[in-house]
């Protein structure tokens, strides 16, 4: 077993490269959609047609898209490292790109509940919902996606994870949307930080990070040989 512990925290930008849109970038998902009507409780309960639309269409765009290097380089590092990643994404590429320890803080698009029992979960793949489908309870199936004003209940985990780090790596999150944002705070002192995002993502403490200023597929590669060249 691997002794060092690599803890990745993920977002939008490291899908990019496969075709899926980011939220807050130049033609992001929240430029197209208001985010109160689609990933809201009270967007919900006023139009639940519109927010299980918004995420059949994801959740096929998703099944479609493939992993690109950078997750695939995330899976590879394994072989050398106990990595554990947390990734902000709903979609399954870490998992389909080879990582086998991925902590979704905020859900999964190829998973869908009970809106009333949160514990009843199927695993639908790239499968449209619709109103009428129901759980094994009877009530309507919704996304099993975190919806803006919901609990975060892998945000605990999460913490552990992260402070137990001896490489800490951040991909493609601009870092506004708490509590994801704030883990990198949970981070022990004077260990290896590093960021790859082409954006300037929201540091806290950014003079403590080495960033790589490019896209997810080139900044993975380089930062992975850079880590092996000192093992
Ligand atoms: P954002 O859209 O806020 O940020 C995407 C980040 O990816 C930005 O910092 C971009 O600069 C960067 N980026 C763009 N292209 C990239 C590429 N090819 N390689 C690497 N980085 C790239 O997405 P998130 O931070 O993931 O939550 O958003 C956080 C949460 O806000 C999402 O999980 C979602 C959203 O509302 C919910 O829906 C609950």
């Amino acid at each position: 077993m691997p002794d060092k512990k690599i803890v990745v925290i993920s977002g939008a930008g490291i899908s990019a490269e496969s075709g899926l849109a980011t939220f807050r970038d130049y033609g992001g998902l929240w430029e197209g959609y208001d985010i109160e009507e689609v990933a809201s409780p009270q967007g919900w309960e006023d139009n639940p047609d519109k927010i299980l639309e918004f995420y059949n269409l994801r959740r096929k765009q998703a099944a479609k898209a493939k992993p690109n290097e950078a997750h695939k380089g995330l899976a590879d590092l394994e072989d050398d490292f106990d990595v554990v990643i947390i990734t902000q994404n709903v979609d399954d590429l870490h998992e389909r790109g080879g990582s086998t320890n991925v902590i979704h803080l905020h859900g999964e698009l190829r998973k869908v509940r009970s809106e009333k029992d949160e514990t009843l979960i199927k695993d639908i793949g790239g499968k449209a919902i619709k109103l009428g489908d129901l759980a094994s309870d009877g009530a309507q199936l919704r996304p099993h996606v975190v919806w803006f004003g919901e609990m975060v209940p892998m945000i605990e985990p999460a913490v552990k994870e992260v402070s137990e780090a001896d490489i800490l790596i951040v991909i493609g999150t601009s870092l506004v949307v708490y509590p994801a944002a704030g883990l990198i705070e949970y981070a022990k002192e004077n260990i290896p930080k590093y960021i790859i995002d082409p954006g300037e993502p929201q540091l806290f403490n950014a003079d403590e990070w080495f960033h790589y200023k490019e896209k997810a597929g080139t900044g993975v590669k380089k930062l992975i040989e850079k880590i092996k060249e000192k093992l």
